[in-house]
Parts: C-alpha cells; sequence; structure tokens
C-alpha cells in the first residue's frame, strides 16, 4: 500500500537557485537562507521516501497566458528543467512516476476534482528550488533522489482556487494515494510563498506575524486556514502571498494530527520571507524491506524511530 508520510512546505524564491547555480551559496546572505535547510537535507536523506508529489506553481514557463490549467497533474516519465531566460537550470532533469500519477488523476478526477492531465511538461524554479533545498545542489548528470510528481496551480492569473478547495484536494489525493497497491512512500510538498510582492507600489511588503500565525495554524488548525479568502492573502502578504494556498493541498494530503518536525524562517531572500515547515504523519508504516534488508538492521530501525517518538 502506498503512503503519505509527510509534508515539506518550502519557498521557491528563483533568486535561491541562482546562488546555488553560480557557487554564491557561501555569501553571508545566502549562508542564512541555506543554513535553514541543513537539518531538513539530513531529515530528507533519512526519510528517503519512493515518490515526492510537488505542488508548486509555473511561473509562465510551461503555460503561458494562453492556456492556465487551474491544477495540472504531471504523468510523464520525465520533467525537464525550463529555460526562464537564461537557459535551462543545471540541475538534473526531473523523473516522474507515470503509474501513480495516473493512478491519482483517475482517483481524484472520479472524485470531481477535474484536474488536467500533462503528458509533457517542462517545471521551472517553482518545483526545482524547493527539490534543491531539500536535496541539496545536483549536476545535471546526476539524479534526484525520489521520482517526482508535479501539481501546477494557477496562482498567476485571476481566479486562483480558493484555499478550501485546495485543502480538499489534497484530501483526495490522499485517499488516492492510499489507494494504491504499490508499496511506495510518499512526501508531498507545498510550496511558494510565503509573504511577497513582486511589483507595483507595495513591492518588497513582507508581513512576517501573518506568515508565522501561518505556519501556527498550518500544523495545529488548517481548517481555520482554509476560510481566508484570496484578497485577505493579497492585503496581508502581497500579490504574489496568494501562492500560500498551495500549501494547503499539502496540508489536507497529511492526517489531521501531525508532527512538526521542523520550521525555519528567515527575511528576506530576494523579494520574500523564506518560510519551511516539515510535518510528518504520526502513524508512520511499519519500516519496509528495501529499507532493512536483514531482521537485526530492522530491529535497530524500530528501536531507532521508537527513541525518537519519545523524544518528541
Ligand atoms: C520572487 C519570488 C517568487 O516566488 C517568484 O516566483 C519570483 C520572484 C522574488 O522574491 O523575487
Ligand atoms: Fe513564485
Amino acid at each position: 500500500m502506498a503512503k503519505i508520510i509527510a509534508g515539506v512546505g518550502s519557498s521557491h524564491v528563483p533568486a535561491i537557485g541562482a546562488a546555488l547555480d553560480n557557487g554564491r551559496t557561501e555569501e553571508p546572505y545566502w549562508q542564512r537562507v541555506f543554513s535553514g535547510f541543513e537539518k531538513s537535507k539530513e531529515w530528507m536523506a533519512k526519510t528517503r521516501p519512493d515518490v515526492a508529489i510537488v505542488v508548486y506553481n509555473d511561473h509562465a514557463s510551461a503555460f503561458s497566458v494562453d492556456l492556465i490549467p487551474t491544477f495540472a497533474l504531471g504523468c510523464a516519465a520525465e520533467f525537464p528543467p525550463a529555460d526562464e531566460g537564461w537557459g535551462p537550470r543545471p540541475v538534473p532533469v526531473v523523473k516522474g512516476h507515470p503509474q501513480l500519477a495516473a493512478h491519482i488523476a483517475q482517483s481524484v478526477i472520479l472524485d470531481e476534482f477535474d484536474i488536467t492531465v500533462v503528458n509533457k511538461m517542462e517545471v521551472d524554479h517553482g518545483l526545482t528550488v524547493p527539490l534543491n533545498l531539500l536535496c541539496g545542489r545536483k549536476e545535471p548528470n546526476e539524479e534526484w533522489p525520489f521520482k517526482v510528481i508535479p501539481l501546477a496551480v494557477n496562482v498567476v492569473m485571476y481566479p486562483p482556487p480558493t484555499g478550501h478547495r485546495c485543502y480538499m484536494l489534497g484530501k483526495a489525493i490522499k485517499k488516492a494515494v492510499e489507494s494504491c497497491r504499490e508499496d511506495l512512500e510518499v512526501v508531498i510538498f507545498g510550496t511558494g510563498g510565503l509573504s511577497h510582492q513582486i511589483s507595483g507600489p507595495r513591492a518588497g511588503l513582507i508581513n512576517s506575524k501573518w506568515d508565522k500565525t501561518f505556519l501556527d495554524n498550518l500544523t495545529r488548525d488548517p481548517k481555520k486556514l482554509t476560510r481566508i479568502p484570496h484578497i485577505e492573502y493579497m492585503r496581508e502578504a502581497g500579490a504574489e502571498g496568494i501562492e500560500m494556498v498551495m500549501w494547503l493541498i499539502m496540508r489536507g494530503a497529511l492526517d489531521e494530527d501531525v508532527n512538526e518536525v521542523y520550521r525555519f524562517y528567515t527575511v528576506p531572500a530576494s523579494n520574500t520571507a523564506v518560510g519551511h515547515i516539515i510535518l510528518e504523519n504520526k502513524r508512520r508504516p511499519a519500516a519496509k524491506g528495501k529499507r532493512s534488508a536483514s531482521p537485526t538492521k530492522r530491529a535497530a530501525q524500530v528501536t531507532k524511530l521508537a527513541v525518537r517518538r519519545s523524544k518528541r
């Protein structure tokens, strides 16, 4: 049985990708940002999911204003990095999981979420920057450590989906994954945000108080967040703060009760408040075969898990 084991929220600021690609991560400005993801990289290396569903938004890279799907699920075998004006980022091609993606598409569409099936798509910083933050820098000839199912959400042109719709889609994705018979551990990413506005008279707007309340409620009371109207995101978190509705898809796909195992917040990176959170479902499935070849190793893993749990 497939299972969603954890959710990751992460900003996707393009300048973070440029800092990585241009070898500037040691500069104090960028060190402040990257240092907040050191523990997350350790967590990811330990968690080793088979698949990540990455909820992100395309920034007019794969879709132009000619065609804007509200929810677009990547069902292809691979997704190359998009050319966003400076050539494609020097990162590995993202490998998909067509079988699980097709299963999710069927399940959520039969559940009345009419998503768009995408069989060919390039992915931009919205997806590749969070992958780098959680997996580190990767050369184009390397591989990302897990398969990725991209879920592109329209937050670029009015009207984006409501927070409630996003949360309910997350629940439908949870049901879809749990009805897949393959033995897969899945992590779901919500990306974008936090508060930022990149143009107009309010360019540079950041609202840390609002961001912090959003993160607090994301863990403890996500239903409260589902009632926030678009206008409040725009007013309080800036025009691009609307990206935060995507975090509600991630949260909806988790259990109601979660453990917040990590949080990081820093201001600013480029024009944006960088927010990051890791939420684990409390009920993790038993250690899988591939993770514990020998019975002793399995026993050791279970003990380690128990110790980790008792420390919480
Ligand atoms: C910035 C942030 C974004 O999320 C984005 O998509 C583009 C630019 C910024 O901070 O400059
Ligand atoms: Fe963005």
